[in-house]
């Protein structure tokens, strides 16, 4: 499904030293924080990686559940060891420009430290909003970073927002948020209910 998607970068032994030494538990955590999530949720994880954020919803989900979808079949492949105890998520291989679900499917869509590696921002935005149900919404978490290669500029924070409002998405914001050690910017859209 996600064959034709560029995922060579986080294979083999990159995904293993990734999953083991940046899963950035603190970002994780805080979407989960961030989301404000209700029990009977349904929740879409875009570039899981190796699943830290869809096991820190879990427990938060008793009548809900969390998917997380990755084009690097290494990291599905880790996410689902890490989640085999959990009975309410699942993993797929999937890219964030092909989404392997109905319309209107999800409450809430987040994507952590991720959207700077899709290959197509309108598409999986396009994608995105397709999935989640009216009043849905989407949180993009990426780091600032400054012009480090593994974060985003204040200036790039501005942008993938107007990309959203762009794509449909109403009350696009940009914030700055704590979690741990690094400030990570919190870009929010919503599906308007009548979408
Ligand atoms: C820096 S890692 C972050 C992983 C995870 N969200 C975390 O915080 O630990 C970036 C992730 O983006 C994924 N990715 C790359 N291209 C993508 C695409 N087109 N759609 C969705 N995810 C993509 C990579 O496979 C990788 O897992």
């Amino acid at each position: 499904m996600a064959a034709d998607h560029d995922h060579g970068a986080w294979t083999g032994w990159k995904a293993r030293a990734y999953a083991l030494f940046h899963r950035n538990p603190a970002a994780s955590r805080g979407v989960v924080d961030w989301a404000q999530l209700q029990p009977d949720m349904q929740i879409l994880d875009i570039g899981c990686g190796s699943g830290a954020a869809v096991i820190a919803a879990a427990p938060l989900l008793s009548d809900g559940a969390a998917f997380g979808v990755d084009p690097s079949p290494d990291f599905v492949r880790m996410a689902g060891r890490r989640a085999r105890r959990l009975s309410n998520v699942a993993f797929e291989v999937a890219a964030a420009e092909q989404l392997p679900f109905p319309d209107q499917r999800f409450d809430v869509a987040w994507s952590v430290h991720a959207t700077h590696h899709w290959d197509d921002l309108t598409k999986g935005f396009i994608e995105t909003r397709r999935v989640l149900r009216p009043g849905g919404r989407f949180l993009i978490v990426e780091r600032h970073d400054g012009d480090r290669s593994w974060g985003i500029t204040s200036e790039q924070a501005q942008e993938l927002s107007n990309t959203m409002a762009d794509n449909g998405f109403v009350n696009a914001a940009v914030e700055e948020r704590k979690a741990g050690r690094s400030q990570e910017f919190l870009i929010s859209g919503e599906k308007s209910a009548d979408d």
